[in-house]
């Protein structure tokens, strides 16, 4: 009994030491940001709430005239704390080495860059990452995002999005976990931990950002950036649960969102920023606004000016600005004509420069800046072996009737068909910064490396013209060159491996889809093999649930497969030929129809849940109903 009364003294005398010291390092880190904080004119701790985009090379001469001459003197003059889109350790030193040695103080800037799915090596997206409900390989994946985008010079990610969403229509729902608040916060809690590992200030461990605070993926009919208006309690059991896990997990930044909710910004949104996360949750990291999201303010109607805005946000806790200009423009006026206390000001500044001191930036702002991590941590070998694992883990048997996977890898005459297949850039996903383009490994060649007997056929392509991240791209509706061939090869094969979905950039920020059917002429394609060869196995390579009814009620195999990354075709393989057992589930309900939309598995069950002998119940006159969706949750 002696031994255990010791053991509990000494426990209990290790637990106040370390309590004391926790709350000692915490009062020197106040101790020092507020030093820091004391010297700063307003001014300067403006600049620390502006964030820029980085467009041009501090090594080349800087365009002459508009913005970026602007933003290149608010760096020399101290009035820029963070920059975005700046990759490199070339680029990030020289920017850092101007920043630090040529304005007053010194403080050096935090870099920021979506790493939403890998960096180099580019992982699932993670929707796909979410089927694979492996929490493990999950926070593994933010782990490798982080550790090859520090390695690039970055501090600090967009990420991870932690938007619940019921709506497939929603191009972002390729970025999050699906419909589960549950699912979603533990998914949520994972990439924090993965991207922050233990210690904020090694150099490849970054500070992550929950976004988009708040609403977002309850956008009216889907439709990106569209109005959010919803009740408490869609508000308290879907929307903030995985914002909450993230804040628990200790994540050291949130991003606020475009979209009103119910009637108010959410960068002008005081009860979400103020009240909930850092008054109830007690936050102490700081908010960014989402791209000109306080600019849009106006396009609200919410703001009469820049000025306006810029007071509504700061007010509200919109601690720094992304790229509207409206605080390095406005911010000192405000304060000096008393619409912005110097409180709130002071405020913003300390949470971010808190988060620069975690990171290890004060100390050392060239910590990211190692030429050697760079060269030998980034897009390696170990790396893409990690995402091959994660890829494999996300892949969702829909289906498989008669016995037709696995293929054997002696089976002859295996038609291969449709141009995903051979696609090398759509499995990138659309968040896929940092990716070097065409770099993810195809279905073709994935399959081609474990037998030798797969013919192809590309069929019509899926889209015309160009295709870039900011442009809409154009679905071939009308061009049916290789259609023909694709029918002669699914004639004469045993097997057709049909490759069908959507483009790595039909999902995505800005491509919210009305209509959820396989696009352009993919559903003319299957429907012309089918006819010749029932024998098939549907891959859907795709960002989003889709509506895929015909095919649900007649192909023998169907094999979600989504975005994969680099390792897409690989992964794809060795499922199809059995050297892996699918073992992924849908975060997210397929529906039958895109009128059914939201569809959610967690729905209320409504006072008229069943069929009844007249129309009076919930259901739809021209669906049928039972099941609600074909492919379910879980
Ligand atoms: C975008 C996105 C946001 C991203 C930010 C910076 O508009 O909404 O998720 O982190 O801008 O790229």
């Amino acid at each position: 009994m002696n031994i255990r009364r010791t053991n509990l003294f000494f426990l209990a005398i290790f637990l106040v030491w370390f309590s004391i010291s926790l709350q000692g390092q915490k009062r020197d880190l106040d101790f020092r940001v507020d030093s820091l904080l004391r010297l700063m004119t307003l001014e300067e701790k403006v600049g620390q709430m502006t964030q820029y985009n980085g467009f041009w090379e501090v090594t080349g001469p800087v365009p002459v005239g508009g913005d970026a001459r602007k933003k290149y003197d608010h760096l020399k003059n101290g009035l820029v704390g963070s920059m975005l889109n700046v990759t490199g350790v070339e680029e990030v030193r020289k920017m850092q080495e101007m920043v630090v040695k040529e304005t007053r103080l010194g403080i050096p800037l935090i870099f920021g860059l979506d790493v939403i799915h890998g960096h180099r090596t580019v992982f699932p997206i993670p929707l796909a990452e979410a089927a694979s409900w492996d929490l493990d390989a999950i926070e593994k994946s933010a782990r490798i995002g982080a550790t090859e985008a520090s390695a690039r010079g970055i501090n600090w990610t967009f990420g991870p999005m932690v938007d619940i969403s019921r709506d497939a229509r929603w191009g972002r729902v390729m970025e999050g976990a699906g419909e589960d608040p549950y699912l979603g916060a533990k998914i949520a809690a994972a990439r924090v931990k993965g991207f922050q590992g233990n210690d904020l200030s090694a150099p490849n461990t970054i500070a992550a950002c929950a976004k988009h605070f708040a609403g977002y993926g309850f956008a009216e009919a889907g439709r990106d950036y569209n109005t959010v208006d919803v009740g408490t309690s869609t508000i308290y059991n879907a929307i903030l649960p995985p914002f909450k896990a993230a804040a628990e997990a200790g994540v050291r930044t949130f991003m606020n969102s475009f979209n009103v909710l119910n009637g108010i910004p959410a960068t002008g949104n005081a009860f979400l920023q103020r009240e909930i996360l850092k008054g109830k949750w007690g936050f102490t990291g700081f908010v960014v606004s989402d791209w000109g999201s306080a600019w849009e303010m106006m396009d609200h109607g919410f703001a009469r000016d820049l000025k306006h805005a810029a007071e509504l946000a700061a007010n509200a806790g919109s601690d720094m600005d992304m790229e509207s200009s409206g605080y390095v423009n406005h911010l000192k006026a405000l304060v000096e004509e008393g619409k912005v206390t110097m409180g709130v000001v002071d405020d913003a500044v300390r949470r971010i420069l808190r988060v620069k001191f975690e990171l290890g930036l004060i100390d050392d702002p060239y910590r990211y800046c190692d030429e050697n991590r760079e060269k030998t941590l980034v897009g390696s070998a170990e790396h893409h072996a990690a995402a091959l694992e994660v890829a494999k883990k996300s892949i969702v048997l829909l289906k498989n009737e008669g016995g037709l996977l696995p293929l054997s890898k002696s089976q002859k005459k295996i038609g291969l068909i449709g141009v995903l297949a051979s696609e090398k850039n759509s499995p990138l996903g659309s968040w896929r910064f940092g990716s070097i383009d065409s770099s993810a490994v195809s279905v073709l060649e994935g399959m081609q490396k474990i037998s030798k007997d797969i013919a192809y056929a590309q069929g019509p392509s899926l889209v015309t013209g160009i295709v870039d991240f900011e442009q809409e791209l154009k679905i071939n509706e009308t061009d049916r060159t290789g259609m023909k061939e694709a029918i002669v090869l699914a004639k004469k094969s045993d097997v057709v491996v049909l490759v069908l979905g959507e483009h790595g950039f039909q999902s995505g920020e800005g491509r919210s889809r009305a209509k959820l059917d396989l696009p352009g002429l993919q559903q003319e394609l299957l429907e012309a093999v089918y006819k010749v060869n029932k024998n098939i196995v549907l891959v859907l390579m795709n960002g989003r649930p889709l509506t895929i009814p015909w095919a649900a009620s007649r192909v023998p195999a169907i094999v979600e497969a989504w975005h994969l990354g680099s390792e897409s075709g690989n992964a794809i393989a060795q499922t199809l030929f059995g050297e892996h057992n699918p073992s992924g589930k849908l975060p997210m309900s397929f529906p039958k129809s895109v009128g059914q939309l939201p569809l959610y598995y967690n729905h209320y069950p409504t006072g008229r849940p069943w069929p009844k002998p007249e129309v009076f119940w919930s259901h739809y006159t021209d669906e049928s109903n039972d099941p609600l969706y074909p492919f379910g949750l879980g």
